[in-house]
């Protein structure tokens, strides 16, 4: 991902993105057990910061990263306005360094998914597991294939002003590959703005990710489908994987 896409996105992602809310249920089952012994975290590509934020108001230390400084700049001013510590770090998933190892490191939303190469993967979980304590977690959700095949063939509108996107995205098949093309319609008084952003994803088989998990030093790996949590015409069964492994102690 260029650093300047998610710029629109960033800027209104609260405000457009209601859906966003199906997690509670998802964190209660997957993160609740391991958050008593967790006194660190760190939330990669961490967004507008909900999650970072949620763990800094239980007393959790934080760091949040992402690698659009509009998300980063969003996510410092809600950390201020709620007098919350949190470090923001600006970085790319791939090479991220947090200045110290924590207990927990989360990726949510299919973020994961968001690297341009199928083999990022590896590059990625090298800097997770170096940001663990032995012991610590990585919980992560991704899209398979079944969802670029059927929730990504498609064109959707949202219109909540003042601003209105179109969203044409598709697959490109065998490649594990999709796209989104967000054409972004900006209301200034009586005139709209319009802006374009382009956003990529790849996807991996459950075996692929497996694979790379023991590479990278993980066991105790653990799926849920995504489906049931979600409940809603977009998530089908196999679409969006929920995923928690344990860096070896
Ligand atoms: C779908 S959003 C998810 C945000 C947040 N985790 C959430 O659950 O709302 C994907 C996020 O990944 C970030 N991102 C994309 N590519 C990245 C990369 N290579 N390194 C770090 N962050 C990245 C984007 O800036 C964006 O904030």
């Amino acid at each position: 991902m260029a650093s300047d896409t998610y710029r629109w996105l960033a800027r209104y992602y609260d405000h457009l993105f209601e859906f966003r809310r199906p997690f509670a249920e998802a964190r209660e089952i997957i993160l609740g057990p391991l958050l008593p012994r967790i006194s660190s975290a760190c939330d990669l590509c961490c967004g507008t910061g909900g999650l970072a934020l949620s763990f800094a108001s239980q007393g959790v230390r934080v760091f949040a990263v992402d690698l659009s400084p509009e998300m980063c700049r969003i996510t410092r001013g809600k950390a201020r306005a709620l007098r919350l510590p949190l470090k923001v770090i600006c970085a790319d998933m791939r090479t991220f360094q947090l200045p110290e190892p924590v207990d927990l490191v989360t990726c949510e939303f299919d973020a994961l998914n968001h690297v341009p190469r199928k083999s990022d993967l590896a590059r990625v979980l090298k800097s997770v597991a170096a940001a663990l304590n032995p012991g610590g977690h990585f919980v992560f959700d991704v899209n398979n294939r079944l969802a670029f095949e059927t929730a990504w063939a498609n064109t959707w509108f949202v219109d909540k002003d003042p601003v209105a996107i179109v969203m044409h995205s598709g697959h490109k098949p065998g490649a594990d590959k999709a796209w989104c093309d967000v054409e972004w319609f900006v209301r200034q008084g009586k005139l709209w703005r319009r802006h374009r952003e382009h956003v990529e994803e790849v996807c991996w088989t459950p075996a692929e990710i497996i694979q790379a998990l023991h590479n990278a030093g993980f066991d105790r790996l653990k799926t849920w489908d995504a489906a049931p949590f979600f409940n809603d015409e977009l998530t089908k069964p196999g679409c969006r994987t929920f995923w928690r492994a344990r860096k070896r102690p």
